[in-house]
């Protein structure tokens, strides 16, 4: 049985951009902790008591600063922004003006561009043990976005063993924006071998398919038939290897759900019977996407177990991708004098 441990805070004391990278570390009276970093305002590991009471790291990452600098695999547990997902072709146009982004996956623009939030050291403030605010301030144009996008993430551990995440962003010109976290959980432990054994429900009637360059096509179509019907719950392997053309384009799960219920309701949840750990997604965002992993491969984790393919899954709260190209889409954009708010949160628990 692996032994699970917070990485230790000298292994992530760096320099990166004349910015020094720090490890902060966060505990609740239910005995779960956490630990986050403010490189890229990542949740590095979540430590949480299993069915016999055992600590388990659920959330893959590295033990040091180094193993993110260095991962194959860039969004382990980030803030991505200014823009989560696709963006066609990288371009867009906001009151009539064109803009153009870095396009980093095939011809699209893909979570925030090349030097996205998950690449720059926020500022950071530690409250109690308990919470975490990461400030960034985006300058006006960086990876091609408009406006000077202030951005704070914070992140609260509270006793009822729920991670709370909120993000909010103001900006000085009209711009867009999408925010999510990129946590990769794997419920029976990180470096555990896969995620396929875990029990997945969406409470989603609908989901986006995709063209094949993984952008939705505009469709919203029914789950109902297909295998994106979660909504009784299914182990993640039923489907993921079926002929379904919307799985094969994404060569497994990459596909947004619509999302209905209110913060106070899960969206989703996914369960391992290995160690009787569930995770509870709540979030005011109109969608979550589904990840399974499905490009993993080789990074070395935390146990130095390698994270092969659906060796973690995500369940990425957020706007619909390539929203700026699609007028049917609920909207991105963010005006001056406006205040964009969201909120996404992981609660764990055990099924016995
Ligand atoms: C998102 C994308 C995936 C992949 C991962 C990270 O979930 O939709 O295609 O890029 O991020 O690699």
């Amino acid at each position: 049985m692996t032994t699970y441990k917070l990485p230790l805070p000298k292994d992530f004391e760096g320099k990166l951009n004349n910015k020094n990278t720090h490890l902060i570390t966060l505990t609740n009276r239910a005995g779960m902790q956490i630990a986050l970093t403010d490189y890229g305002a990542r949740l590095v590991s979540a430590l949480v008591p299993d069915k016999n009471g055992n600590l388990t790291d659920v959330v893959l990452g590295f033990n040091s600063i180094q193993g993110y600098l260095n991962s194959v695999e860039p969004y382990h547990g980030a803030t991505v922004g200014r823009f989560c997902n696709r963006i066609a072709n990288g371009k867009f146009s906001l009151d009539a003006k064109d803009y153009t982004l870095a396009q980093n996956n095939g011809t699209n623009s893909l979570h925030g561009g090349i030097g996205g939030f998950h690449t720059k050291v926020w500022d950071r403030q530690v409250s109690f043990n308990k919470q975490v605010d990461f400030y960034y301030i985006s300058p006006d144009g960086e990876e091609g976005f408009p406006g000077e996008l202030r951005t704070t993430v914070s992140y609260e551990l509270n006793n009822e063993n729920e991670i709370i995440i909120k993000f909010r962003a103001i900006s000085n010109a009209p711009t867009v924006v999408n925010l999510t976290n990129h946590a990769y959980f794997n419920l029976n432990g990180e470096g555990n071998g896969d995620v396929l054994n875990h029990e997945v429900t969406i409470l989603s009637e609908e989901f986006l398919p995709l063209n094949e360059n993984q952008i939705p096509t505009g469709e919203i179509f029914p789950v109902e038939g297909t295998g994106f019907d979660f909504r009784q719950s299914k182990l993640l392997s039923k489907d993921i290897n079926s002929q379904e053309d919307q799985i094969i384009v994404a060569q497994g799960y990459d596909h947004s759900f619509v999302n209905n219920q209110p913060i106070s309701e899960p969206i989703a949840k996914a369960y391992s019977k290995e160690t009787g750990i569930e995770l509870q997604v709540f979030t005011t965002e109109p969608s979550v996407h589904l990840y399974s992993g499905n490009f993993l491969s080789n990074d070395e984790g935390k146990a130095g177990k390698k994270y092969l393919r659906f060796g973690g899954f995500c369940f990425e709260a957020q706007h619909y991708p390539d929203s700026p190209n699609q007028q049917d889409f609920p909207t991105v954009i963010l005006n001056p004098g406006e205040v964009f708010e969201s909120e996404i949160r992981y609660k764990f628990c055990i099924r016995k």
